[in-house]
């Protein structure tokens, strides 16, 4: 296993710029060959789907290309890979398709550890037809969310809990397989926000045994699109509202509009660099794929211990950051000063840290750092140790 991080930083051309890249969990930095294969896409000639003319067919290969490139990041089945303009917008269509089948007095759960993108819709879905929401809650102080917060809320009434693979505010990581199987003994379906995990690890959604997984592209070196990806089998059960020509196929019935032919084939270009994160890995694409995961979370784990005891070394800083299993994103305030003052104090030594809640609104109240929230640091492919050093060195210089 190899990990060669001075060639991945060579396919991105904003590091050329110069900024310490911390801020990959809001959305990566964009490597050259996904560029290209967008600019390519788009100065192609290029028809709306079909098999007649070139460039009928083009379009079609660039939608079958893309959804086998997610299929084999997630360890899905293409024909359940649905493409849509954001995670949120997917969450907020398929929530009211699958509200379509709720009733007054059913229940859904979500939790106090999500992106609001995988709360709201639900919550909003449930109140449209009466149904009861139940909240699972992770321990401020550990950061751990248990499987026990989200079974002990489990009932016949059941029908949807929606869960986090990963916390884009603290990195938690929740046992997702676990309550997984819970979800299924009441019989119920289990959505999972997908979204800050797909960027750190390898996803194996068969395995997992999950209903829906949702990721954006653009969290892994890809465009800004959404994915969700679920069994054809299961998509074929519920009804959207769409348009009357268009296709009720799936899964493009849930795909509304044209799709962004351009923004596909980054998609399927960004899968091709995860792909090829260590350069001796041999196989299928899927092999490839588990093969750079491998090596890219070795990568990020070394360069995260760095980090985090320099920063549990600072007496001023209190991190958030603290469950046993998380993705390298590390959550954190600094005594006597605003998140704000921080995240520009370091912008000032051409540090990216962003300060925000994130919009894991429920999460950043339930740690007590209300609407403000508080200082986030993620790492990504392209992060080295020079990059981590200009963060301690310029952190310790502000507090
Ligand atoms: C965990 C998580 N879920 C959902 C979202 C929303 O994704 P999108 O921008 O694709 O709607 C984000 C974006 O930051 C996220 O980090």
């Amino acid at each position: 296993m190899t990990y060669d991080v001075v060639a991945v930083r060579e396919l991105f051309p904003a590091l050329s710029e110069g900024a310490a890249h911390f801020d990959g969990p809001g959305g990566s930095q964009t490597p050259l060959p996904v560029a290209e294969a967008v600019r390519d896409t788009l100065v192609s000639a290029i028809s709306n789907r079909g098999d007649v003319t070139a460039s009928e067919r083009r379009a079609e290969s660039v939608v079958v290309e893309a959804r086998a490139a997610m299929a084999d990041l997630l360890g899905a089945d293409p024909r359940g890979v649905v493409f849509g303009r954001s995670a949120t917008a997917l969450t907020y269509d398929l929530s009211r398709a699958l509200a379509k089948t709720w009733e007054p007095g059913d229940e859904i759960v979500v939790t106090r550890l999500d992106h609001d993108s995988n709360i709201r819709p639900w919550v909003q879905a449930a109140e449209a037809v009466g149904a009861v929401v139940r909240w699972a809650d992770f321990e401020p102080d550990t950061g751990e969310m248990h499987s026990a917060a989200v079974t002990s809320l489990l009932t016949d009434r059941t029908r949807l809990v929606a869960t986090t693979a990963a916390s884009n505010l603290i990195g938690t990581k929740p046992p997702v397989c676990k309550i997984a199987r819970a979800v299924h003994e009441v019989g119920a379906l289990h959505w999972v926000d997908g979204v800050h995990a797909t960027a750190h690890a390898s996803v194996d959604l068969s395995d997992l045994g999950v209903d829906f997984w949702t990721c954006s592209p653009y969290k892994f070196l890809g465009p800004h699109i959404g994915v969700v990806a679920a069994a054809p089998e299961l998509l074929e059960t519920l009804t959207m509202d769409k348009l009357l020509p268009s296709s009720n196929a799936v899964p493009e019935r849930f795909e509304l509009g044209t799709l962004p032919y351009e923004l596909l084939a980054g998609t399927t270009a960004a899968v091709e660099v995860l792909a090829g994160l260590d350069p001796s890995a041999t196989g299928s694409r899927r092999e490839r794929i588990l093969a750079g995961f491998a090596a890219l979370e070795e990568h990020e784990h070394r360069l995260l211990s760095r980090l985090e005891a320099g920063l549990r070394g600072m007496p001023a800083v209190r991190l958030y950051s603290n469950a046993r299993k998380r993705t390298p994103t590390l959550l954190f305030t600094v005594e006597g000063m605003t998140a704000q003052e921080v995240r520009r104090g370091l912008a000032e030594s051409g540090v990216n840290a962003p300060a925000s809640h994130f919009y894991a609104i429920e999460a950043s109240r339930h740690l007590g750092l209300g609407d403000e929230g508080g200082v986030r640091v993620g790492l990504a492919p392209y992060t080295d140790d020079s990059d981590i050093d200009r963060l301690l060195s310029a952190l310790a210089d502000l507090v």
